[in-house]
């Protein structure tokens, strides 16, 4: 036995596999196994997700404990993702963490997805202070979470109908773009005019978002012009489509700012790899006057590194669970 704090992270809750190595709150490695079966899809199946977690969950764990050279006799702990997100793929990483837990004779973690996604902001320098405001932007929410301290959250902006992730994916859909949406919209969007085409904003009260209306706005756009408009301009609409998702984005973050009176600005969760959000919250930062953190690509879209961050500050504080424990695919923050 050491006085060292090692971890083992495990994420499963939609369609990536993924397993970290946290000792004494850094992060040692991120071992992603990405589920490429759903692209024939044009979207995640669920069952499918279940299966593919399950026939690569003990590689993926492998291969985190052989990369840092930690034995499962050095694990302080083991930590996986309760929720929010899809039931069979968070069974796959909750029984597996239960049962390495119960056999190794250590403390189980539980960690929340979100509130992961706001912590990878502790995994590299430089680390917001608090408090900051996190919007998290990815293919199941889009949060406006003011965070007070790293166990400290609480959401005081969500979207009332999809994410804005979603938005991203079902617009390549229908633009036959491929799956998943939002890196061919963001590579399409940088080589296009923003300005060509006017999609509409939609109009929710305080810091509630809805991107429904947009999306519904761009299925009869393409119907209106037909297919031959759409593949000749292809990177024009992407680039206005995106463009009015930014700003829909920006202007609440703007509002919640200022109404929470902080200029701590961070962005997390797949869709903060867009390179267009992510110039234009810097060109934000700068009038504003806000410092703003954006992760690393490797700790934007969901993976087991967050996990870990999250199971570290959750070690520290004695959270543990028992045995009892099952997952909870609408789990809140
Ligand atoms: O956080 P994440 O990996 O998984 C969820 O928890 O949902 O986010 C996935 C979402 C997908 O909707 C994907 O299209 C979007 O992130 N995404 C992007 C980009 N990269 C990933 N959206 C826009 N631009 C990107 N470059
Ligand atoms: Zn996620």
């Amino acid at each position: 036995m050491n006085d060292d704090i090692t971890l083992l992270a495990i994420e499963s809750s939609c369609d990536e596999t993924s397993a970290a190595i946290i000792k004494n709150g850094k992060i040692l490695n991120n071992i992603v196994a990405s589920q490429i079966i759903h692209e024939q899809y044009g979207g995640v199946v669920p069952e499918l997700a279940s299966r593919a977690h399950q026939q690569d969950i003990v590689r993926v764990v492998q291969e985190a404990l052989t990369d840092a050279g930690v034995q499962k006799a050095d694990l302080a702990a083991v930590a996986f993702t309760r929720g929010p997100g899809l039931l069979g793929s968070l069974l796959v990483g909750t029984s597996f963490a239960k049962a390495l837990a119960l056999g190794l004779n250590i403390p189980l973690i539980e960690v929340n997805h979100m509130q992961a996604h706001v912590l990878a902001h502790f995994i590299d320098e430089p680390k917001p202070a608090f408090p900051f405001i996190c919007l998290t932007v990815s293919g199941g929410h889009t949060q406006l979470v003011l965070v007070r301290g790293p166990l400290d959250m609480e959401v005081v902006g969500e979207t009332a109908d999809d994410a804005v992730g979603e938005a991203f994916d079902k617009a390549a859909k229908m633009l036959g773009l491929g799956y998943p949406g939002g890196p061919q919209i963001d590579r399409l969007a940088a080589e296009g005019n923003p300005e060509a085409f006017a999609f509409p904003l939609s109009e929710m009260p305080d810091l509630k978002f809805s991107f429904s209306g947009i999306k519904t706005a761009l299925l009869y756009f393409i119907q209106e012009k037909g297919e031959d408009f759409v593949r000749e301009n292809i990177r024009d609409i992407c680039a206005s489509y995106q463009h009015a998702l930014i700003r829909m984005l920006l202007n609440k973050l703007r509002k919640a700012a200022k109404k929470y009176r902080v200029s701590e600005i961070a962005i997390a969760g797949g869709v903060s790899a867009n390179r267009g959000l992510r110039k234009a919250l810097e060109l934000e930062a700068e009038k504003q006057r806000w410092n703003i953190y954006i992760p690393d690509f490797q700790y934007c879209t969901d993976n087991a590194g967050m996990i870990a961050m999250a199971a570290h500050y959750q070690y520290l504080n004695g959270n543990f669970v028992d045995q009892g424990i099952s997952p909870l695919p609408r789990m809140k923050i």
